[in-house]
C-alpha cells in the first residue's frame, strides 16, 4: 500500500457521500489524515466510523463562519492542513432554461460557486499563514465536464461548474507560489447525485453513446488523480483543469 500522504492532512468538503467519500477513503489509505465536511453530523460520524477520516464538521459550505470554524477545528485537531479537496456540490434540476426555477438556479450557484469560493479561501487562509516562501500546500476543486461542455437542461449546473473552473484559475494566480490550485472535471461517475440517470437503463445507454470510453468512471480513478494532484510531486501543476471523463469533453 502507498504511503504517499503519510504525515499529511487534508480537508474534504462533501466527504459524506459519492466522490468526496471515495477520495477520503483513497487518501486515508495512503496515510493522509482527513477532516470530513458534510451537511449532517450523522453523515460525518459515518465517514469517521468507517476509518476514512480522523474527524469532521457538519456545516453548510455557504456559511462562511461555519466553514472557517471547521477549518480552525481541523487545524487544532490535526496540527496543520496540507490542502483540501473542495468537492461538495449539488445538481441542476434538468429543466429547460425557459421554464427552470430561478430560485433553484440561485441555490445551485450559491452552493457550487459561493460554497467553493468560501471553502477554498478558508483553507488557503491557513496555508498562506504558514511560515516560509515555498509551496505550502495544494487545493483541488471538483468542477465537472459540464463546465467545459454544457448539457441541455442544466443551465445552472453548467454555469456553476464553468465558474468553479474560473475560480480555480483565479486562485492559482492569487495564491502562487504558495498554493497549487487545480480543477478536475469528471464525467459521469455512479453516486447519489447521478443515480437518477445512471440507474435508468435507457438514459444510461444514451449517455454512454457520447462517452468515447463507453463506460462510466470508477470513483477510485478520481481518487488516484486527486491523490497525485495533492501530492508534492504535482507542485508544478497549477491553474489547469484536468478532464477525467472517458473523453466525454471532446
Ligand atoms: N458524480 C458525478 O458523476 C460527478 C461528475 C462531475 C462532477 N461531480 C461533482 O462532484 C461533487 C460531488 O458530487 P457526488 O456525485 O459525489 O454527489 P453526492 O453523492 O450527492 O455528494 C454530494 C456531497 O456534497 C455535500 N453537500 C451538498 N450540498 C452541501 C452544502 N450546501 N454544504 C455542505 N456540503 C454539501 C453532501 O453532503 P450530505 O451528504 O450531507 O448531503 C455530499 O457529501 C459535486 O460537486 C458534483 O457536482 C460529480
Amino acid at each position: 500500500m502507498s504511503t504517499r500522504h503519510a504525515g499529511r492532512s487534508y480537508l474534504i468538503t462533501g466527504a459524506t457521500s459519492g466522490l468526496g467519500r471515495a477520495v477520503a477513503g483513497h487518501l486515508s489509505g495512503e496515510g493522509a489524515r482527513i477532516w470530513a465536511l458534510g451537511t449532517t453530523k450523522a453523515g460525518v460520524d459515518a465517514v469517521v466510523g468507517a476509518g476514512a477520516a480522523i474527524g469532521g464538521s457538519a456545516c453548510d459550505i455557504t456559511d462562511n463562519d461555519a466553514v472557517q470554524q471547521a477549518v480552525d477545528l481541523a487545524v487544532d485537531t490535526l496540527g496543520k492542513l496540507d490542502g483540501g479537496f473542495v468537492n461538495a456540490g449539488i445538481d441542476g434540476d434538468g429543466e429547460p432554461a425557459l421554464t427552470a426555477s430561478s430560485g433553484h438556479f440561485l441555490r445551485v450557484m450559491d452552493v457550487n460557486v459561493r460554497g467553493v469560493f468560501i471553502s477554498a479561501r478558508c483553507i488557503a487562509g491557513h496555508l498562506l499563514a504558514s511560515p516560509g516562501t515555498d509551496i505550502a500546500g495544494s487545493i483541488v476543486i471538483n468542477a465537472s465536464v459540464n463546465g467545459v461542455r454544457p448539457e441541455v437542461n442544466f443551465a445552472s449546473y453548467n454555469a456553476s461548474k464553468a465558474a468553479a473552473i474560473s475560480l480555480a484559475k483565479t486562485f492559482a494566480l492569487e495564491w502562487a507560489p504558495r498554493i497549487a490550485v487545480t480543477a478536475v472535471a469528471p464525467g459521469y461517475f455512479p453516486t447519489r447525485m447521478t443515480e437518477p440517470y445512471l440507474g435508468d437503463a435507457d438514459l444510461a445507454d444514451e449517455l454512454l453513446a457520447h462517452i468515447p470510453a463507453r463506460r462510466f468512471g470508477d470513483p477510485a480513478e478520481l481518487g488516484a488523480l486527486v491523490s497525485y494532484l495533492l501530492s508534492p510531486e504535482a507542485a508544478y501543476l497549477t491553474g489547469g483543469c484536468i478532464n477525467i471523463d472517458g473523453g466525454r469533453h471532446v
